[in-house]
């Protein structure tokens, strides 16, 4: 039987396979029988035609999902689960959100919910390559998901260490995955270092992280990168194409109770389960200011999917690894040059500007009306 997109199976492997197997064991060989050999494999090849229009397109794009679920990771990897376009062919778990025992758990409970036991979900860092992990018991609830219940998964984890299932896949499909950072950098930041060879062979990197406007955990640095500063750094300079969709795009595309409401008409598990994160999401930030629920990392995965939601600008993006007030801070070069200065004593003289090199595609702006109708259609009856 052949699989899927999402790894589900279809009676029909290849009409061209069923065709010639029948052939070969016809015994027609009178003219009479070789007509009717001919209108049979007509109405074979209408039928396959037929089945085969339902079907995922086999060019579906491999992703990996490396993520620290984590009520909007949640919300990510189901939408993921959801869309043809992309294939996941793993989820790695990296603590952040919560602990990574926590994160191992709730994705193993998603991917059941999902009916997808399929999936490898491997356990990676248990904190950050620097200091200490600082987890948000704040922003997930105690159990990580929002209070939202499920079910004791019927999946069984997979027993390959994070990043060494990410070096795995990416020699085994080289060129064809695209990395999906949900989370702190620590696991991608791992697999490059212990293998820097895969960096050529990963197609791109959608992550979610950073900001050039303001944080989300002090002034200045958002909660992924600053939990893991050296990761990032690590992750952004490697010589890879890296999409940043940061806080400038995910806190203006906020969901509201109208949009949920939509996801709980006619809802199956899945858009339950969804709908009961997100309310969690949109209560917690009542009172901020904000007009409803940041669910970043599902911007990720819809930025993977269909990059056309995402207004991009091409940047030098470092990451402040050092500092006070701004550790974890990413600082995007908006103009793309800086001063060429030359020190004459205790006076510094501009004598020009010089380009500066872009690491990163900063996403600077969204559909945030066209994402959110895409979200809640991709769950919406699941
Ligand atoms: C990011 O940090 C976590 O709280 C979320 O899951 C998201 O990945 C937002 O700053
Ligand atoms: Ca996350």
């Amino acid at each position: 039987m052949a699989a899927n997109a999402q790894g589900r199976s279809f009676p029909f492997q290849n009409g061209q396979d069923v065709a010639l197997n029948f052939v070969r064991a016809s015994k027609c060989r009178s003219r009479r029988g070789t007509r009717c050999c001919w209108i049979f494999l007509l109405g074979l090849f209408l039928v396959v035609a037929a089945t085969s229009q339902g079907a995922v397109p086999s060019n579906a794009r491999k992703v990996i999902i490396d993520t620290d679920p984590g009520t909007d990771d949640a919300l990510a990897i189901l939408l993921a689960l959801n869309s043809p376009e992309i294939r996941v062919e793993a989820l790695t778990i990296v603590a952040g959100n919560v602990t990574a025992a926590m994160g191992l758990e709730n994705g193993l409970k998603i991917t059941s919910l999902a009916g997808r036991c399929d999936l490898p979900v491997a356990k990676g860092a248990q904190g950050p390559l620097h200091g200490k992990l600082i987890i948000e018991p704040f922003w997930n609830g105690p159990n990580g998901m929002g209070g939202a219940e499920l079910p004791a998964s019927r999946c069984k984890a997979d027993q390959r260490f994070g990043p060494d299932l990410i070096i795995e896949l990416v020699h085994k499909y080289p060129h064809e995955i695209t990395l999906i950072p949900v989370g702190p950098e620590t696991n991608i930041a791992l697999a490059v270092l212990k293998d820097p060879s895969i960096v050529p062979l990963v197609k791109g990197v959608v992550l979610m992280g950073g900001s050039i406007s303001g944080g989300n955990v002090n002034g200045a640095s958002e909660y992924n990168v600053f939990c893991d500063p050296e990761a990032a750094d690590v992750v952004f300079n490697a010589g890879w194409p890296v999409t940043m969709v940061g806080l400038d795009v995910t806190e203006i595309t906020l969901m509201k109770n109208e949009d949920v409401a939509r996801l709980e008409q006619n809802a199956g598990p899945e858009a339950n389960f969804a709908a009961a994160v997100a309310r969690f999401q949109i209560g917690l930030y009542q009172g901020t200011g904000f007009g409803g629920g940041a669910i970043h990392d599902a911007l990720a995965v819809g930025a993977a999917i269909d990059p056309s939601f995402l207004t991009t600008k091409a940047m030098r993006v470092d990451v402040e690894t050092g500092g006070r007030f701004a550790r974890g801070a990413t600082i995007g070069n908006r103009h793309g040059t800086v001063d060429k200065v030359v020190l004459h004593g205790d006076q510094l003289e501009s004598v020009g500007v010089k380009p500066v090199e872009p690491n990163v595609s900063v996403a600077v702006g969204i559909d945030s009306e066209r994402f959110l109708k895409f979200f809640v259609s991709r769950l919406q009856g699941k």
